[in-house]
Formats: C-alpha cells, sequence, structure tokens
C-alpha cells in the first residue's frame, strides 16, 4: 500500500479507537498500540506533509466531547506532551531547549506521569465554579457535579485571585480500584482493565452519585489563565498551589541539566510499583516561565515539556493455545500460550490464568485476543478478553478432569477455587517441590531449573530432594543436554547448598502454607531440625503467627513417613541448616517499628527484614507501644498519630544512619 492509502487507513483506525477509548471509555487496544498507530501516522505525514489533512488525528490532542455533557471552551488550549522513549530522544529534547534558549545547562522540574485523566478546573475568587474534561484540548466536557465529589477537590481555597485555571489529573489509587473491582465482580457486574479506565469512567458517570461510590483522586500540576497571580518558575507555582489547598504530587524534583534528570528517571521507575498510583513515566519541565514563553509550541504541544514514558506493562495479543500446569502441591494452573509480546520490558510468552473458576470468569478461549499485563517481577496473566475482537464462536476451554501428567482424577479443592492432582507420585508435582526446593529463597542452588528437574524425576534419577545430593558428574552427564562444565558447576552449587539456615531449610522443604516468613518463625522458635520434626499442633500452635490451620498442616507433613525419612537423608547427605544467630544489642533490638509511606532507598520488604534482623519487631499501626514510626515520602494518618503519641519518627535518612550504627 502507498503512503497516502496507509496513512487514510491509520486515520481511520485512530478515529475508531478514539471513539471507544474516550466515548465509550471501552478501549480495545493498548495506549501502547494506540501510540504505535499515531506515530506511524505522525512518520508518515512527516515525511510526506502534502499527505496532512486538517481533520487527520495528528492535528488534535485526542478524543471528542461526547453528547452526554454540555460543552465546555477551554480559556487556553490544554495541550498535551510531546513523548520521548528512551535515552536518546531525551537528550535531543534537552538539547533544543538549550539551543534555543541558548543556555549551557537547562534547569527542569520533574513530575511522575500520572496515569489517570487531564481536567481543567475553574475557580473565581477562591471558589470551584467549573470542572471539564480535556476533550479534544479546545472543548472538553462539563463535569462539575462529578468533580465535587472528588474527595480531595478544594471547593474554596485558601487564596483567592480573580480567576484562577487549574490544570491536573484525575485518577484511581491502586488500592481502591483492587476494592472496586472486588465489588463489581461480586456483584457481577464486568470489571475495569485498570486504574485508569475506570477513572475514566466514574468521571463520565451522568449521575454524580455512581462517580461519588468510585473514589477518585486529583493532583494539579498546572495553570492555564490566571488574573491575580503570577510566577517566575513553575516550582514556586506548585508551591503557592499546595499552600492554596490544592494536592499537589509531592514527588516531584528540579533537576540541573540531563545527567540530573536521567537520575531521577531511575529513581521513579524503580519506585514505581510501590507508589499508591500509576505512573507512565516522568514529565520534564523547563522550570523558568520566561523560557517556557520564549520556547512556545508547536502544533498542540509545548517545546518546553516532554513526558519520557516507562515501558508499557500491558499489551494485547492473541491466545494460541491453553495448557495446564501441576504445580508442587498438585495445583491445576491454566496457562495461556500467547504470541510473543513485548511488555514491561521483556517478551512475554505465556501468561497465568490462576485457576478453573478464574479463567472461567474471564472466559478465556484459543484464539481469543487479551489484554495481558507484566508488572515488574509479577507474573504476567491474562487481564481481560477483548470480546468485540473475538472471530465466531470458539469453543469454551473444558478444564480437565484428570491430571494432565499423571492421569489421576482431579480433585476440588473446598475452600479454594483450586483444582488439585491428588496423587502422592505424581512427577510433575516432585518435579515441582525440586523447583522450589532450589530457588533462591530456599537453597539457593543456582542451575536447577524447570526442564532440569523434570529430566530427572522423569528419568528416575532422583525420587527426593535429598537425592539431589546423590548425584554426580557423570550421572548429570548422561542426561540429555547437559555438557560436562554445566554439570560439574551444579555439582558445585549443591555442595555449597549444605551449607545453610534452618528458616532457608524449612523454607525449602515445601510444607503446604509455610512461606518464608513462617518459615522463619519456625527456626527462631524450635531452633533445630528435631525439635521441629517432634512438635505436636499444640506447641506448633505456640510459634508466632502460626494459627490452627498452619499448624495442622505443618504436623501433618511430618506425620507423613515419606517426608520425615527425607528431611533425614538430607542431613544425613550433609546439609547442616544453622539456626538464627541471637539478635545483638542495637538501637532495634527488642523494639517496635511502624513504616509508612514510600521508601524509595530500600522498599518495604527490606527495611522490614534489616529491622528484624536486628531484633526488632515491625507492627502495621501506631499506638504507645510502638517506639519509632520510619516515615517516608507521602507518610498520612501514621505520622499524625506519632507525633500525637510522642513516639520517635525517623525519615528514611535518619533511618539508615541508625540501621548502620
Ligand atoms: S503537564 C502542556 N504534568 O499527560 C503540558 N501532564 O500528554 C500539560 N499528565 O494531558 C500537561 N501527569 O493528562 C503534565 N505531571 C504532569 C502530568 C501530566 C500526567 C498527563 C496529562 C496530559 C498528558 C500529556
Amino acid at each position: 500500500m502507498n503512503a497516502q492509502g496507509r496513512a487514510q487507513q491509520l486515520r481511520e483506525q485512530i478515529a475508531y479507537h478514539n471513539h471507544r477509548y474516550y466515548t465509550l471509555d471501552q478501549p480495545e487496544i493498548s495506549d501502547a498500540s494506540f501510540d504505535a498507530l499515531l506515530r506511524e501516522l505522525i512518520d508518515i505525514e512527516t515525511a510526506n506533509p502534502q499527505l496532512v489533512t486538517p481533520d487527520s488525528p495528528t492535528q488534535r490532542v485526542g478524543g471528542v466531547a461526547s453528547e452526554k455533557f454540555a460543552k465546555v471552551t477551554h480559556r487556553q488550549q490544554m495541550m498535551s506532551l510531546g513523548n520521548v522513549f528512551d535515552d536518546a530522544e531525551l537528550s535531543e529534547f534537552d538539547e533544543r531547549v538549550r539551543k534555543s534558549l541558548n543556555l549551557e545547562v537547562a534547569e527542569y522540574v520533574c513530575e511522575p506521569k500520572m496515569d489517570g485523566l487531564a481536567i481543567e478546573l475553574v475557580y473565581e475568587h477562591g471558589r470551584f465554579v467549573q470542572g471539564s474534561t480535556r476533550g479534544d484540548g479546545v472543548i472538553g466536557e462539563d463535569v462539575t457535579p462529578n468533580l465535587r465529589t472528588v474527595r480531595n477537590l478544594p471547593l474554596v481555597l485558601k487564596e483567592a485571585p480573580t480567576l484562577l485555571e487549574v490544570r491536573g489529573e484525575i485518577f484511581m489509587r491502586k488500592a481502591d480500584f483492587a476494592k472496586m473491582n472486588k465489588q463489581r465482580e461480586e456483584a457481577g457486574e464486568e470489571t475495569f482493565v485498570n486504574p485508569r479506565n475506570s477513572a475514566a469512567g466514574a468521571l463520565r458517570q451522568l449521575d454524580p452519585r455512581s462517580t461519588a461510590a468510585r473514589p477518585l483522586s486529583l493532583f494539579v500540576y498546572e495553570l492555564g489563565t490566571v488574573e491575580g497571580v503570577s510566577f517566575e518558575n513553575h516550582w514556586k507555582k506548585l508551591e503557592w498551589l499546595e499552600k492554596a489547598g490544592f494536592p499537589v504530587n509531592s514527588r516531584r524534583f528540579r533537576a540541573k541539566g540531563l545527567a540530573h534528570v536521567r537520575e531521577v528517571y531511575e529513581r521513579l521507575m524503580g519506585e514505581r510499583h510501590s507508589l499508591p498510583y500509576e505512573i507512565d513515566g516522568l514529565v520534564v519541565k523547563v522550570d523558568q516561565e520566561d523560557h517556557r514563553r520564549r520556547l512556545g509550541q508547536v502544533s498542540k504541544t509545548p517545546r518546553w515539556a516532554i513526558a519520557y514514558k516507562f515501558p508499557p506493562e500491558e499489551a494485547e495479543t492473541v491466545v494460541e493455545n491453553i495448557a495446564i500446569q501441576v504445580g508442587r502441591t498438585g495445583a491445576l494452573t491454566p496457562v495461556a500460550n500467547l504470541k510473543p509480546v513485548f511488555v514491561g520490558g521483556v517478551t512475554v510468552t505465556n501468561a497465568t490464568l490462576h485457576n478453573e473458576d478464574e479463567l472461567n470468569r474471564k472466559d478465556v478461549r484459543v484464539g481469543d485476543w487479551v489484554f495481558i499485563r507484566r508488572a515488574g517481577d509479577v507474573i504476567p496473566e491474562v487481564v481481560k478478553v477483548i470480546t468485540s475482537k473475538r472471530v465466531g464462536e470458539p469453543a469454551k476451554f473444558a478444564f480437565p478432569t484428570q491430571c494432565p501428567v499423571c492421569g489421576t482424577l482431579v480433585l476440588k479443592d473446598p475452600e479454594k477455587a483450586v483444582q488439585r492432582c491428588p496423587s502422592e507420585t505424581c512427577p510433575a508435582k516432585m518435579a515441582g517441590r525440586l523447583r522450589h526446593f532450589a530457588t533462591r529463597p530456599a537453597m539457593d542452588i543456582d542451575g536447577l531449573g524447570d526442564k532440569l528437574c523434570e529430566q530427572l524425576v522423569a528419568t528416575g534419577a532422583v525420587k527426593t530432594q535429598a537425592d539431589l545430593y546423590k548425584l554426580d558428574v557423570a550421572k548429570l552427564m548422561a542426561l540429555e543436554r547437559l555438557g560436562e562444565k554445566s554439570a560439574q558447576n551444579l555439582v558445585d552449587a549443591l555442595e555449597r547448598s549444605k551449607k545453610t539456615t534452618l528458616r532457608r531449610f524449612i523454607y525449602a522443604l515445601g510444607i503446604p502454607q509455610v512461606g518464608e516468613a513462617t518459615a522463619k518463625a519456625l527456626a527462631e522458635h524450635f531452633r533445630a531440625v528435631p525439635a521441629l520434626l517432634a512438635a505436636d499442633v499444640e506447641t506448633l500452635k505456640a510459634v508466632k503467627d502460626v494459627g490452627p490451620e498452619v499448624a495442622r498442616s505443618i504436623f501433618e507433613f511430618f506425620a507423613f513417613d515419606e517426608n520425615k525419612r527425607m528431611v533425614h537423608a538430607l542431613l544425613e547427605a550433609g546439609v547442616t541448616p544453622a539456626p538464627p544467630e541471637a539478635s545483638t544489642a542495637g538501637p532495634f533490638s527488642g523494639k517496635t517499628v511502624v513504616l509508612t509511606g514510600t521508601l524509595s532507598k530500600m522498599g518495604r520488604d527490606q527495611a522490614k527484614e534489616e529491622i528484624e534482623r536486628r531484633g526488632g519487631k515491625v507492627s502495621g499501626s501506631v499506638s504507645k507501644k510502638t517506639d519509632f514510626l520510619v516515615a517516608g515520602a507521602e507518610a498520612g494518618s501514621k505520622l499524625t498519630k506519632a507525633k500525637e503519641l510522642g513516639v520517635r519518627v525517623l525519615d528514611e535518612d535518619a533511618f539508615a544512619a541508625l540501621l548502620q550504627s
């Protein structure tokens, strides 16, 4: 197809998706795919300027105001941001800025790019009078009554300039989204793909009571037309907005030059998943207002700001097959085999469907187009079927009634939604146990992956975890695809793993319901294997955080002769689990600590581990018994309470210093 034909095709596709996105709140493709279409069109039009038509979507910011709401003409156009996707493109932006302003080093303000909806709020003499969506940037929709329901939107300001147009983002916090989706699911209603779509839906409800029922939040970040105040730079503007009573993101950074911007970007990427809201990039803005004026705008985007996007975490692809995996507990997990797709920074070929109920609820069928999501290190999952793209009526997936590996009739766990293979000799279960045994938080045996575990079980070379220690280079080399070097490395790794800690050892056994935390508590309580083996249910219940159900599970595990034999065989093979060291006296020894806010340096789990390693206890709520509150960014009610009670508050730096001491 020639450029003209392709451009026309792209315009039609983009118009269609814009309509689905902005008017129907039912996107069919991910933001990344949409961006790709738009970018392709921009590229064609840049190379062939004669092909640009006045109605081309490249000439507009996005959607159109729908018929549902009254129209609002923005006093000043609501612009959109140009995107950059890598460091080279960021450098080009910086270069353009410096060249135009004739500067050695440019000064920026960096803010998280909130993944929500742009809105404009109008205040007259300090009172909220009108709020609107962006629409096409020129004309938006009047959603004032809906915006009034947003809890952190100030209706009256502490400052009262004649006119104030404020721009910001409406979004839904991750926790609020999860809660709302769960309620919808329980009520049999359709769930939302992500917080952004659910915020979009909520904002455009015709009845404000429906909006109020869906918890929305606001951050403001720019101004439109203002009368009665002015600012020399963006930083001061944000400070003023905060003082006036607006919610302004406290995660904002002044950056001098490109190197500093890069640092902020890396840092924010690292924090992305621990933040309570979704962000999809970093917005880099020139700080000085007169610089902004000098830079101006091109088409609908300012030349003084850019969005440095993060890799997308959602994508759509096709389900090529649905396979059933059998795990170490015998649980049958349906897995969607996908047409490979790049998402969350890696190429994903499989995504979990969790269990039979989940599969039925989502009604995923072979051949379907689906949204998939991979956030951070989380296992990729199928979020939703794109039903409008379903071709014909593919057969519903028939969940097997027999274990696909050993053929045993599966049993449904009455309490959980899980189907399990009950056979104690199922090779898939044994391979899963070996794999778990070898994982990093367990025995940490490098080189013992899924395939090898399956092979070791299938060939009969390994029947229990203890048999691993009988392997030698010759036996390993007899297996398919294992060279001498890998075999030797594995033997060395096995040897190294013998020296371990009791908590790792207990965790490695794969006792149902015993995760890392319980394994640690058990290690501290019993301090040696024989004491644990001998414990009855009552004794187990006395262990910190072990309830009756977990106690019974542990007891039953060791009551099973084969498990007991396996543990003894491991010890005989030379595995020596060391008891936990008694914690040394230090500032955290015997102290109760509460963590709050976002910790940017080490993350909560690590902070908790560091405290516990020093003999401290981490608790979830502040009380008179709390010794320290570690307050990260955006600490809220816990910080207020700690101050009220006179609890010692540590910021991140003070906390780090105390850990060192
Ligand atoms: S500034 C002219 N700051 O990104 C610049 N936008 O494509 C106006 N966004 O429509 C926007 N976080 O919905 C700005 N900290 C932030 C932002 C932000 C998210 C969104 C906003 C805007 C879109 C630009």
